[in-house]
């Protein structure tokens, strides 16, 4: 597996990582599906271990997903998988408390507290702030930093991460947290990464980049036939492209596309909807959610740049 600088941090992650929010399996927050249905704890054991024996050395999780679940499941490999041999990132601010806000000071101090115990770690490796919701006035955000520069002092963090679904909105706020990473959505469908402007700060700054659901959470894989419905507690209810029957049919044809184009690699698909988001970018990595050993299996394969030419016809496939 390539190897990439994760920006200013130094540190050498997997062009493609690990994410591990199905590790959390069905959940809500409210009424509304927040998780992952058809999780399975002894299939996501294997993967993180297969995950090691191939390289994917840079694990994602936060402390919402499946409150908790998934960053205990992690905490549980170390037996097995050497602490050293990861580069851990969690996140929070999904997770509220008592409060009517998210980032309150002092339930932050207690979410990262219980991240290490359920991590069983004494360090956590990047620390995100998982979106940018500080207040209407942004007000929450000077006492969120302060936290998490303070943990960073206390060596229960090493790096400062910051994340969201929307590039504008990481870029609002980014020259005020300063993150050494950040995490942004990007797959070859949704993009406006570069568009936003986001790419070009994090090139002057030298950040580190993991760019969240690149197969737009398996769709982009055009595996599904027919548009597709979840049960209660799988997010994916919430996505609407599972549903329509034209993105479902370019998904499709996309995969028979690129199935002729790149039909030397062991893995077109893949090779086709990651490696083209990295063509781009030298800083970062992709975040790949990776439930099974075959899924492992197969992320292993991919991970190296594309042409320009490639990445562009392989986008116009996606974007009308
Ligand atoms: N910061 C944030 O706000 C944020 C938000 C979302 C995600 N994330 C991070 O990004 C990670 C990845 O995003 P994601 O989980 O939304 O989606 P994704 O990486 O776009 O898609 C992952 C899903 O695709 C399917 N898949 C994986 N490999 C496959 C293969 N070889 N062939 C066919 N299907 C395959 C699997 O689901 P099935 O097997 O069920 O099809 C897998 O769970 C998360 O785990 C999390 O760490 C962060």
């Amino acid at each position: 597996m390539r190897k990439v600088t994760l920006g200013r941090t130094n540190v050498e992650v997997s062009a493609i990582s690990l994410g591990t929010w199905a590790y959390g399996g069905s959940n809500m927050s409210g009424d509304k599906s927040v998780g992952w249905s058809g999780h399975n704890d002894t299939a996501a054991t294997q993967a993180l271990i297969r995950a090691w024996e191939l390289g994917i050395n840079h694990w994602d999780t936060a402390d919402a997903y499946g409150s908790g679940r998934s960053e205990q499941l992690i905490g549980n490999i170390w037996g097995t998988v050497p602490r050293k041999d990861i580069f851990l990132a969690t996140k929070l601010g999904w997770v509220m408390g008592p409060y009517d806000h998210f980032y309150e000071p002092e339930f932050m101090r207690h979410q990262i507290e219980l991240s290490l115990k359920h991590l069983k770690t004494d360090v956590i490796d990047l620390l995100y702030l998982h979106h940018c919701m500080f207040g209407k006035e942004g007000e929450h955000l000077d006492a969120a930093i302060h936290v998490l520069r303070q943990a960073k002092i206390e060596g229960k963090i090493r790096f400062i991460g910051l994340s969201d679904w929307d590039a504008t909105a990481i870029l609002k706020y980014a020259h005020r947290v300063k993150p050494e990473v950040i995490q942004p959505y990007r797959n070859v469908m949704d993009d406006d990464y570069a568009t936003s402007g986001l790419k070009d700060w994090v090139d002057r700054n030298d950040v580190g980049v993991a760019f969240f659901s690149p197969l737009k959470h398996g769709l982009l894989t055009g595996k599904y036939t027919d548009p597709t419905t979840f049960p209660e507690g799988d997010f994916r209810v919430n996505v609407p492209e599972f549903g329509n029957p034209k993105i479902i049919k370019r998904c499709r044809d996309g995969r028979e596309a690129m199935e002729q184009h790149f039909s030397t690699h062991p893995q077109p698909i893949l090779h086709g909807l990651l490696d083209s988001l990295l063509s781009d970018t030298p800083t970062g990595c992709v975040l790949l959610g990776q439930r099974s050993p075959a899924q492992v299996d197969a992320a292993a394969a991919v991970g190296n740049t594309m042409s320009d030419k490639n990445a562009e016809w392989v986008r116009s496939l996606y974007q009308t």
